[in-house]
């Protein structure tokens, strides 16, 4: 049942995800309690996370829980196709293949909602999309999701705000083990991966605008100049604005950035960050990528129309030249750099994304009576065992509070 594009491909996948899979000790350990206690037997979970080595081990370790698993990506261009060969001979039922076009794109995660599933893992809130759409008869079992971005809890909020959710959703990007960790040091370590082995230039030196200072911002930022570079922050909110400077980084408008900088990075989540007229005023060679979820912060459609001239110049570079000579290089179309051209975050920090993950769907099956359709935040129970496993698989102790501090913080003074 499974569509992928070639199922011989799966010894190199199986490498990648042995691979993840003995750097992730929180999900191993969930892993473990899962296979006894089987808490997902007789459920159907599809799962759209971007299809790579540490998303295949999430699958599996659902489907030791009992679960049946219908896997699909979360983006045209970053299901590893290998990877989705491997899981779906480890019987995960798999709808994912790369490169395809945004209508194949959605075909795939509809031939995965088919399955009429009962809990979903959605990254972005396109599964949502579906089951509140097209796709609305197959969400006649759900009863619960969670969502994996930044990106997706917001449209989930815009859903509740309106009375359109189709379940009960959890915000697993809220969580303190996946934002603190897989925002900011996961996306700071992967996109500088990505841009610097695609582009085999250095980083020292360079002009790096950052555009958007949230969590992933701030990562991308930090990492920029650890690595040498002139960093750049644009943002719209007053108090992110003011962070950056405070964290050391020059503030200013995209219309004046554009002129200046060497390698962009957009990570705002919103569109239309850097449009025709900062094209314009760019350098010749300037490099052009985005880290948010969607492909709609660089309008790559208006630097096409642009452009005298297109053509790839390395893999995953499109170099746009304009009517003045200048040529501007995007990677990976415009889409999350980390991903399109990269292998995405570190396996130990997906590790605790996916532990808030598969945690927080056993949240809602034990807690299925009560449930409404409603954001729920992630209970600081999940976060703490999350965070202890972590500290103790690392090496690390910390102090604890002794009964008369604990008194002491709870009192009245
Ligand atoms: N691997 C799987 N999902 C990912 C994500 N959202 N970001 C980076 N790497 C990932």
């Amino acid at each position: 049942m499974s569509n992928i594009l070639d199922a011989s491909l799966a010894p190199s996948g199986i490498k990648k995800i042995e691979w993840v899979r003995s750097h992730m000790s929180a999900l191993s350990q969930i892993e473990k309690k899962f296979e006894k206690e089987q808490p997902f037997k007789g459920l159907r979970v599809a799962v759209s996370i971007h299809l790579e080595a540490k998303t295949a081990n999430l699958a599996l370790v659902l489907a030791k829980g009992g679960a049946q698993v219908f896997l699909t990506g979360s983006n045209p261009l970053t299901t590893q196709d290998d990877v989705a060969a491997a899981v779906a001979s480890m019987g995960v039922e798999t709808f994912a293949r790369y490169g395809v076009s945004p209508s194949e794109y959605e075909q795939l995660l509809a031939q995965t909602l088919e399955c009429h599933p009962h809990l979903i893992v959605d990254d972005g809130g396109d599964l949502v999309s579906l089951l509140c759409g097209d796709c609305a008869g197959y969400a006649d079992e759900l009863f619960g999701g969670c969502e994996e971005t930044t990106t997706g809890i917001l449209r989930l909020k815009a859903r509740e705000r309106d009375g359109l959710l189709p379940c009960a959703m959890m915000a697993v990007n809220d969580a303190k083990a996946k934002h603190y960790y897989d925002n900011k040091y996961g996306t700071g370590q992967s996109v500088w991966t990505a841009i610097m082995d695609t582009t085999n230039l250095i980083t020292a030196g360079k002009t790096v605008v950052v555009a958007g200072y949230g969590w992933c911002g701030k990562g991308v930022a930090m990492r920029a100049k650890g690595l040498g570079a002139n960093v750049i922050i644009t943002e719209i909110d007053p108090f992110k604005a003011l962070d950056a400077t405070m964290d050391g980084f020059r503030i200013m408008k995209m219309d004046d950035a554009a002129k200046i900088g060497d390698i962009f990075v957009t990570v705002t989540g919103c569109k239309d960050v850097i449009v025709s007229r900062h094209f314009e005023t760019m350098k010749d060679n300037a490099i052009l990528c985005n880290a948010g979820h969607f492909d709609c912060e660089v309008n790559v459609a208006q630097l096409k129309e642009m452009a005298v001239s297109v053509g790839e110049r390395r893999k995953n570079i499109v170099g746009y030249t304009l009517k003045n000579g200048k040529t501007l290089n995007v990677l990976g179309e415009g889409r999350l750099v980390n991903l399109a051209c990269g292998m995405g975050h570190p396996a130990e920090i997906m590790d605790m994304s996916f532990a808030v993950q598969a945690l927080a769907l056993r949240w809602l099956v034990d807690h299925k009576d009560g449930l409404e359709k409603k954001l729920y935040q992630i209970p600081d129970s999940i976060d703490d065992e999350i965070g202890w496993h972590k500290l103790a698989a690392m090496g690390m102790e910390i102090d604890r509070l002794t009964p008369e501090q604990e008194a002491y913080l709870n009192g009245w003074g």
